[in-house]
């Protein structure tokens, strides 16, 4: 039989995968056809003239390669690829994107201080002194090669100690793995590559056959290396949702239970990285410590406390970790697939390379140096879903004292709710006088800079009230100045995100207004500040959107208010809130409803007076001695909130 003509050959790409390029080889006696395919599983099938198919593979990727003999065995011709899934074209297509264009931000491209990197590669053991030409690295997105380099650097150094004289690149090829998405960094990571091996004196042909044996371009999760490792480390890609194109969101989402509500890209990278490590393989990552506490990470936290130990935690907040200013608030966290046990934590280091290669060693040591100031040692911090407490133990011990000894703010009959966001603040708010609308659709508004003196000064204004009593929006035909006042404001209203997607309800307020909220007495708590700034309104005003409120149909308010400013709410909202820069809290809804407070009934007459005084004169001191009382708090308790225990 002769060789069919490769170049009669005809590819008809069925569904949405595209075919690139269909090359004859002659030599082979084949067509390599290559077709990008993203997302779902793809199953691809050659067809026959006469219709018979003949599957060829499964694919799950990015750019495949197919070959096909050119054998004109059994009427092979003309070819036709078929890929059964629907999404697959729209995911590549923003993945080309990220891949060719994607900016700094879209791409969550931060660089990491070499001194942090080699601080990192110590404390996963991945050290000269070690086999690690036995042993293998992963970095999922590897960038400008801040961390693969100095990766190379160990593991050349290891395999020269070694005295190995077989082929470097049979020894050394399966050592490395290291990802990126954008192909001219990932080209220039190469090449970087490829120097830092010659340097070493080997000869550029084995240098460049091991960088591409180490390195591949593509999204990491899409296209894992389908392998184990014995450490992964890196910086994964800090990437909002809203920057992740919408078909690759869906996609990431399918194929990863930890991209939890409004998740960052980095979470999925760290399951992705977490499942690919091998049973005491260690996982070190420098990233956002968001999800350490929020509501986003409790999918990932559950994964972290089921199969893996936290082993090392370094807070990294406000330190120079990054090669440039980054809104972020990172951490260390080294992650190993064994038993839980205790965690290791340390606390902004500063980066120099002795200060750090002294903490690893103390942080990796089998136990921590007696009088360490640096390092500490918790017990189990992970636990199903819950926040991760990473503060010193005797907070803790408290914590868990009056968790267990007293209900929720909340079971104590309190309300914790959060102010009314407009989305166009210009047109729902504005003098209340002024306001030219019925009497009952409108209502006088308690914003932050009311409250800044720590009273309520009222500066006048006013929020519309689009909404009956009872829930609907009002009809605008019975309030024609409220009608009058929303039309001539309507450009700006309807063009809100939440008008655009329920047009019929455009005049809506994006949270709803409860005007029996302004009448009840409330504490009113700003939402970023350092102390707690806790404020009572007397029940006149409608809390504006920055701030949280507190009602209750049982406790005393001022009384409550005292509780609120003292070092024992500080606590509760330090321990389960993400800090902001400067040691910032966030006093945000659920940080406040974790607080515990026995029930007012069981409240001495003689206390209850104590901490509405010390509330009404606004003295912290007072505030904090009365609920000191108020819950029992021994000698060791009071000096684990600070002070001198007084
Ligand atoms: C924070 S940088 C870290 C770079 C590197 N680890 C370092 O410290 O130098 C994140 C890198 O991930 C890459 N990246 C973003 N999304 C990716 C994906 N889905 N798969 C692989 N790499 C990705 C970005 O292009 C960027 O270079």
């Amino acid at each position: 039989m002769s060789p069919a003509k490769p170049s009669s050959m005809t590819v008809a790409p069925a569904g949405l995968g595209r075919v690139c390029r269909v090359v004859p080889d002659l030599l082979e006696k084949c067509f390599e056809i290559s077709y990008l395919v993203k997302g779902r599983t793809v199953k691809t099938h050659v067809v026959d003239p006469s219709g018979t198919k003949s599957a060829l593979g499964t694919n799950d990727g990015l750019l495949k390669r197919l070959r096909i003999p050119s054998q004109p065995a059994k009427g092979y011709y003309p070819v036709q690829l078929r890929f059964d899934t629907s999404s697959s074209s729209k995911v590549s297509a923003a993945v080309e994107i990220l891949a060719s264009q994607g900016g700094i931000e879209a791409r969550g491209a931060i660089f990491t201080r070499a001194e942090v990197v080699d601080f990192i590669l110590d404390l996963v053991g991945y050290t000269e002194d070690r086999p690690l030409f036995l042993k293998r690295l992963l970095e999922p997105s590897c960038g400008g090669g801040d961390f693969l380099l100095p990766a190379v650097d160990r593991l050349l150094a290891a395999w020269q100690a070694s005295g190995n004289k077989g082929s470097i690149v049979d020894a050394l090829g399966g050592a490395i793995r290291a990802v990126e998405l954008h192909r001219r960094t990932f080209a220039v990571t190469r090449q970087a590559v490829i120097e830092r091996v010659e340097h070493e004196g080997i000869a550029l042909q084995s240098a460049t056959a091991l960088a591409d044996m180490w390195l591949m371009q593509g999204d990491f999760l899409l296209e894992p290396p389908e392998e184990q490792f014995d450490f992964v480390v890196g910086n994964p890609p800090y990437v909002r949702q809203e920057l992740i194109p919408a078909p690759l969101l869906a996609e990431y989402r399918r194929r990863y239970p930890t991209m939890y509500d409004r998740a960052d890209l980095y979470i999925p990278f760290i399951e992705r990285s977490l499942l690919m490590l091998a049973v005491g393989g260690n996982l070190g990552f420098i990233c956002a410590d968001r999800w350490m506490k929020n509501r986003y990470g409790g999918p990932l936290r559950s994964l972290v406390a089921e199969k893996f130990h936290l082993k090392i935690y370094v807070d990294m907040v406000d330190t120079p970790a990054f090669d440039r200013e980054v809104i972020a608030y990172p951490a260390i966290t080294i992650i190993s697939r064994e038993k839980p046990g205790a965690t290791r934590i340390a606390h902004r280091p500063s980066i120099d390379r002795i200060t750090l290669r002294d903490l690893a060693e103390e942080l990796k040591a089998t136990s921590v140096p007696s009088g360490s100031t640096t390092a500490r040692e918790l017990p189990r911090i992970t636990n199903g879903t819950e926040p991760w407490l990473l503060e010193s133990p005797d907070q803790m011990a408290l914590i868990r004292r009056l968790e267990q000894q007293y209900p929720t703010l909340e079971e104590a009959a309190c309300k914790v709710g959060i102010g009314v966001a407009t989305g166009a603040d210009k047109a729902f708010i504005g003098n209340f006088e002024a306001l030219d609308v019925e009497p009952d659709r409108k209502l006088p508004l308690v914003t932050t800079r009311d409250i800044l003196s720590g009273e309520v000064k009222w500066r006048g204004q006013g929020v519309i009230n689009p909404f009956t009593d009872d829930g609907p929006l009002v009809d605008l035909r019975k309030y024609p100045r409220l009608r009058g006042y929303l039309e001539a404001r309507k450009e700006i209203i309807a063009g809100r995100h939440c008008a655009q997607k329920a047009p019929w309800n455009w005049y809506r307020t994006i949270d709803r207004i409860t005007p029996s909220i302004a009448k009840k007495q409330k504490l009113l708590i700003p939402d970023i500040k350092g102390e707690s700034h806790v404020v009572f309104e007397a029940g006149e005003l409608y809390p504006h959107h920055n701030l949280y409120y507190v009602t209750s149909e049982a406790w005393d308010l001022r009384a409550l208010q005292a509780v609120l400013l003292s070092g024992v709410t500080r606590l509760f909202v330090a321990t389960y809130s993400t800090k902001m820069h400067g040691g910032f809290l966030r006093f945000q809804a659920q940080y406040l409803r974790r607080i515990r407070v026995p029930y007012w009934h069981d409240v001495a007459e003689g206390l209850r007076k104590e901490l509405k005084e010390a509330a009404k004169s606004r003295d912290l001191q007072a505030c904090n001695r009365a609920a000191f009382k108020l819950y029992g708090l021994s000698r060791e308790e009071r000096a684990a909130l600070g002070g001198n225990g007084e």
